[in-house]
């Protein structure tokens, strides 16, 4: 092959590939917004028809036959508009490469330290817990990390954090999406880890299940946790995929498993005689923001969020740290490029992790679970965060 048809090869693999992007963005964003099942199933059966189609578009209509560039053509003979939208998909090549210099060079904010243990469920229970459902065939798919999970402990070193809060630990878990193709015991085991770290406080960030007939099983996860200190107890918020169903029995069933129902609330915790104020927001799909003029005026600020889009509106009214879930790690992330989709207005900035937004320090759980089984470089998590004073740590405390 001539050295021109390797450089319209390139050019036209870049095209492809700043194209892919183009559509994952629009893809993300729509998924983020407030969206019926069925509509975002439309959405995504069009976004593979498009990913998918342009393949042989590419390599049949541009490539070989057609502008034959891969053949001698020239590309003087594509008309303008398909150049202005390849031009597109070189916006998109960039934004490709920026995501992927994130992925490989974003360190952890300062005050952040992280360890993470892998808990490999399967080598455990000496079975794979692969339940039944439709979608069971993805949950047995090789390699498939949706039974390993990851012990995540962080140490969040908070400027503002009252005196009283140094050392307090919150258990946070989030994304159950209780739906069936993954067994109870891969989550009665995550749960197990979570009670054994006998946090302070335990909070939930919303998906509960993706079957109402599951919602037997938060028994026998959610209701084994006990929170050390019972003033504090467990705290829940639910999440998008709850607003599909009639969340009224969910939110009965959490409250009669010992979990409080924090959404559109703020609760004022005390420890060591200092407040902290605790919040929950399911915008944009169920409660609203909480008022936080019913916090006290120096009260540490804590909000769940099963999203983290509402970060802009956190730092604006002043949180100090935000927990949230909603976005999976991405599910599947692509070597070196890392998360690919995540249901954001915000595409996958905030796919999973600890991200500091100005004064606002935020943690993204990667969750248990997720609608479609499937988990590639992204395994499920539980987190355990302890909150730390700056000066108590500089003194070794
Ligand atoms: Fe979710």
């Amino acid at each position: 092959m001539p050295t021109e048809a390797w450089l319209n090869a390139a050019l036209l693999f870049a095209v492809f590939a700043g194209h892919c992007e183009l559509m994952a963005a629009w893809c993300n964003r729509f998924h983020g917004l407030k969206v019926r099942h069925r509509v975002t199933a439309k959405v995504r059966a069009v976004h593979d028809l498009l990913v998918f189609g342009a393949i042989p578009g590419l390599l049949f209509g541009f490539g070989l036959f057609g502008y034959r560039l891969l053949r001698g053509g020239e590309w003087s003979a594509v008309p303008w508009g398909w150049k202005a939208y390849f031009a597109l998909c070189g916006l998109g090549v960039i934004s490709l490469l920026v995501c992927t210099a994130r992925n490989l060079f974003r360190p952890l904010p300062t005050g952040v330290r992280r360890e993470g243990r892998r808990i490999d469920v399967t080598a455990e229970l000496g079975f794979k817990p692969i339940g039944t459902g439709r979608r069971r065939h993805q949950a047995a798919a090789p390699w498939n990390g949706q039974f390993t999970l990851e012990a995540v402990e962080l140490e969040l070193t908070l400027p503002d954090l009252p005196p009283g809060w140094d050392g307090a630990t919150i258990g946070h878990v989030s994304d159950s999406h209780f739906q069936g193709e993954v067994g109870l015991p891969f989550f009665e085991r995550a749960f197990t880890e979570l009670a054994a770290w006998r946090c302070d406080l335990y909070v939930f960030t919303g998906d509960l299940l993706d079957k109402p007939a599951r919602i037997d099983w938060i028994a026998p996860t959610f209701g084994q946790l006990t929170a050390t200190n019972p003033a504090f107890g467990c705290r829940f918020i639910l999440g998008n995929h709850d607003w599909h169903y009639d969340v009224a029995p969910l939110r009965a069933a959490m409250t009669a498993a010992g979990w409080g129902d924090v959404s559109g609330r703020v609760e004022t915790l005390l420890r060591g005689g200092d407040p902290l104020a605790l919040a929950g927001d399911e915008s944009p799909w169920l409660n609203g923001p909480p008022d936080w003029s019913q916090a006290p005026p120096d009260a540490f600020r804590l909000l769940l969020a099963h999203t983290p889009d509402l970060y802009p509106r956190a730092k604006r009214e002043g949180v100090n740290l935000m927990l949230a879930g909603h976005n999976h790690g991405g599910q599947i992330t692509l070597p070196l490029i890392g998360p690919v989709y995540a249901p954001s207005q915000h595409g996958v900035r905030h796919a999973g992790g600890t991200y500091r937004e100005g004064a606002l320090l935020m943690h993204v759980s990667r969750g248990l679970s997720g609608r479609q089984p499937l988990r590639y470089g992204a395994v499920p998590e539980v987190t355990r965060i302890t909150l730390r004073r700056p000066d108590d740590r500089a003194n070794g405390a």
